[in-house]
């Protein structure tokens, strides 16, 4: 989608870190901004410092009715919707031995649920007006995974999944996809989600050790530039780091190995159908 000129972007998570830094970089392409969170306050303060061309939205992305009503709103106030991101997420550092149930839900239903959600709210609207761009905010822990990140990245590479099968299911409807997979960046993550955690979902167990060190992450704004120049390009892969090349390496090199470990001790099973 190369031109953004006037266009509306829809930013989950945009009251802070990665989404506000995706927020400013659309309104400095011209678009019209809806900054949603579930924290409004900080959206009314990133949409306020934007001026007319943004608004501020409350919204639960792991609530299929609230990202309905997200998107209503921003359709009442600026008529269509050409770019999504999902961005809105958390990060609980569990180990799995001793995560509790409450631990895994509250992760799956910000964010894969939310993923899911807003494509279910909006990607009829992009395929019928047969124009539009989705971004999903996944991370390089869905690329890659290790303790104590074991639920954190099931729902990351959930993500990249999900966003590898769309981009090929759109590709002839004119909307576009992206999967963001950030390493470190400097944000709220760590201290955000555990302030946002619904009380029913509050496992009791203080999961916020060892975190990540976003604190020395990348600028959140380099990033959200970084997004819009996917959305115009319609690149799909978003890899903001390249330190992790070599551990990516690893892993693909790992499966590639176990392919080759099967077709020598089994025969080769190419040419039969799946
Ligand atoms: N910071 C990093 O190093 C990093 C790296 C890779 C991926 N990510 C991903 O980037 C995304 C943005 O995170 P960030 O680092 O900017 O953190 P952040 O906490 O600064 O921003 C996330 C925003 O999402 C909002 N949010 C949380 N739950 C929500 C919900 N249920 N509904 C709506 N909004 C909700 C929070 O209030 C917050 O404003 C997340 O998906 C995160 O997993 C972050």
């Amino acid at each position: 989608m190369q031109d953004l000129e006037g266009k509306v972007a829809v930013v989950t998570g945009a009251g802070s870190g990665i989404g506000e830094g995706i927020a400013r970089a659309a309104a400095a392409s011209g678009m019209k901004v809806v900054v949603a969170d579930i924290d409004l306050a900080k959206a009314q303060a990133v949409a306020s410092s934007l001026g007319e061309q943004a608004m501020a939205c409350r919204v639960d992305v792991s609530s299929l009715t609230s990202v309905e009503a997200m998107r209503d709103a921003a359709l009442e106030r600026f008529g269509s919707v050409h770019l999504l991101c999902n961005n809105a997420g958390v990060w609980i550092g569990a180990m799995m031995h001793d995560a509790d149930i409450k631990d895994w839900q509250y992760l799956i239903n910000v964010n894969l649920y939310g993923v899911i959600h807003g494509v279910k709210a909006f990607l009829p609207l992009l395929v019928e007006q047969g124009e539009g761009h989705i971004v999903n905010t996944a991370s390089m822990g869905g690329l890659i995974s290790g303790p104590p990140e074991g639920l954190y990245t099931t729902t990351k590479f959930a993500v990249v999944g999900l966003s590898e099968a769309l981009v090929m299911e759109v590709a002839d409807k004119g909307v576009g996809v992206s999967v963001l997979c950030p390493g470190l960046v400097n944000t709220n993550l760590i201290t955000q989600s555990f302030a946002v955690r619904p009380d029913e979902l509050d496992s009791g167990i203080d999961h916020q050790q060892p975190a990540p060190d976003v604190a020395n992450g990348i600028s959140p704004l380099v990033v959200g530039e970084q997004v819009m120049d996917a959305v115009r390009d319609g690149s799909f892969y978003v890899i903001t780091h390249d330190e992790y090349r070599d551990i990516i390496a690893m892993r693909h090199d790992g499966i590639l190995d176990a392919l080759d470990a099967h077709a020598k001790r089994y025969g080769s099973t190419s040419g039969r159908v799946l």
